[in-house]
């Protein structure tokens, strides 16, 4: 038996007032599509067909990594009509899983219940109770509580509009069966649709008693149709994100200001994060980590016992053991901080590695540098590595000293315990164990007055 996936994603999403796609609209990292993709590809011995319209080709263009079978919906003719278009991809013994390009949060356990129900019927249905049911089917049960149809809310009577248990949509079906039914469908109902749901009172009229679940909670099965929902989605998407990582270890001070775009391939235990911190890309964090408010860490490794200061950016960068970044530090793509390492506040740094218990604290821009260990870096310090056109490496070797306000024009060498008087503008290599100076002479003039008004 094969698992094939059906995603309806050919609908335009005309509320979203958009010219993207709607399923191409992102919750995460990843369009709403992707997370139904990413859903379907966990399954086993499954074939993923993702039924497509508005959006055309772009839409496919727009998501090359996906290994789906896309077909094509030239109409949006209704549910029923979207399935029929992957009628030729189904073979009978098919158990085919329906499912919505725009419903992004469901389940895996919703998705399994469905499939196991299968092994009963030909049919399951994933149902969930609303306070507010409107605008969706209703579910209609006999009194024996066994479901007989689905009432669409535009050709529902009072009564039936009374019923709080609603159609998700999302189904399995037997792939024999379900072909039997869909060549049956007509149109005839207040939209002039296909539906895919009188399917159910066909099964029912060839004897099928159909089996439904509930679903955990709204959420999971609540599509996307404007941008207030998309909203709403991404913060529950996050909220489940931060309870995942609150039980692996992680403290938040409100995992309601949490963002991950991305993945967290590692994360220790007692890492406490404060507010508005955002996790891009793929980043690791280690034990005992400490990131203040207002941090983007993105595609970064971040070791044990590594404390980050408010407002600061690390973008594709590695921060050693025991060392300490911020407040308000940028440390740019190819920074790699080894253990001990102190980078203060406005402080900028790129394609730099600084060795073990350096510091480089205040006020500085550092770009093309290999710094070793125990060297400090005095306050307004400017590696000068670029002429305009080329990029220059600028090397500090270990224990030296850097004075404020010094200028390194690459490239050049400052040696092993080199001293550079503050003020300077270094550019020629120094000589190790000197202490290295490029200042103008002071000059005292007595006689001068300062100006005063008149
Ligand atoms: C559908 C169900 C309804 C259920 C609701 C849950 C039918 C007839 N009704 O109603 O019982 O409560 O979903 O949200 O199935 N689509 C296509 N091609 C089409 C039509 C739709 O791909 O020709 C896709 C849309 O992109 C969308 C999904 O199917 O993702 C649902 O279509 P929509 O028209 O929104 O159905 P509803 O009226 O909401
Ligand atoms: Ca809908």
């Amino acid at each position: 038996m094969t698992i094939k996936t059906l995603i309806l994603a050919a609908g335009k999403g005309t509320r979203m007032r958009s010219s993207l796609p709607k399923v191409l609209h992102k919750i995460g990292s990843i369009s709403l599509l992707e997370h139904v993709y990413k859903l379907s590809e966990q399954l086993d011995s499954k074939e993923i067909n993702i039924v497509y319209g508005h959006g055309g080709e772009a839409l496919i263009k727009a998501l090359p990594g996906l290994a789906a079978n896309w077909i094509l919906q030239e109409k949006q003719l209704g549910t029923g009509h979207a399935v029929l278009q992957a009628e030729s991809y189904i073979n009978d013994d098919d158990a085919v899983l329906i499912l919505y390009g725009d419903v992004p949060l469901l389940s895996r356990s919703s998705v399994d219940k469905l499939l196991f129900l299968l092994n009963d019927s030909p049919l399951s249905l994933l149902t969930v109770t609303l306070d507010n049911p409107s605008g969706y089917g209703r579910i209609v049960r006999s009194k024996e509580g066994k479901v007989t149809r689905i009432v669409e809310e535009k050709d529902a009577n009072g009564e039936e509009k009374l019923i709080d248990e609603v159609n998700t949509g999302i189904m399995a079906v037997n792939g024999g069966a379900l072909k039997g039914w869909l060549a049956q469908l007509g149109n005839n109902n207040a939209q002039n649709e296909y539906y895919l749901t009188d399917v159910i009172e066909l099964a029912v009229k060839d004897g099928v008693e159909i089996q439904t679940c509930q679903a955990k909670n709204e959420d999971e099965v609540l599509g996307v149709n404007n941008r207030a929902q998309l909203a709403h989605l991404e913060r529950v998407f996050q909220k489940n994100e931060a309870d995942k990582l609150m039980e692996k270890g992680v403290s938040f001070r409100d995992p309601m200001r949490f963002d991950i775009r991305g993945e967290l391939l590692e994360v220790g235990q007692d890492v406490e994060l404060d507010v508005n911190v955002i996790i891009e890309g793929q980043c690791s964090i280690g034990d005992r980590v400490k990131i203040g408010a207002n941090c983007i860490i993105r595609n970064a490794k971040i070791d044990d016992d590594v404390v980050i200061l408010p407002n600061s950016l690390i973008e594709e960068a590695t921060v050693g053991k025991r060392s300490s970044v911020g407040p308000y530090a940028r440390l740019r793509p190819g920074t790699e901080l080894l253990e001990d390492v102190k980078v203060g506040n406005f402080v900028e740094t790129k394609k730099t590695k600084v060795g073990n218990g350096s510091k480089i604290s205040h006020l500085s821009y550092i770009g093309d540098c290999e710094i070793g260990s125990l060297v400090n870096i005095g306050a307004g310090t400017i590696t000068c590595n670029y002429d305009g056109v080329n990029k220059f490496k600028t090397i500090i070797e270990d224990g030296v000293f850097i004075g404020s306000d010094t200028q390194l024009v690459a490239p050049v060498t400052v040696a092993k315990n080199t001293t550079v008087g503050a003020g300077s503008t270094i550019t020629k290599n120094t000589t190790a164990e000197s202490l290295a100076l490029s200042r103008s002479k002071q000059v005292t003039i007595a006689s001068w007055k300062r100006p005063v008004k008149k």
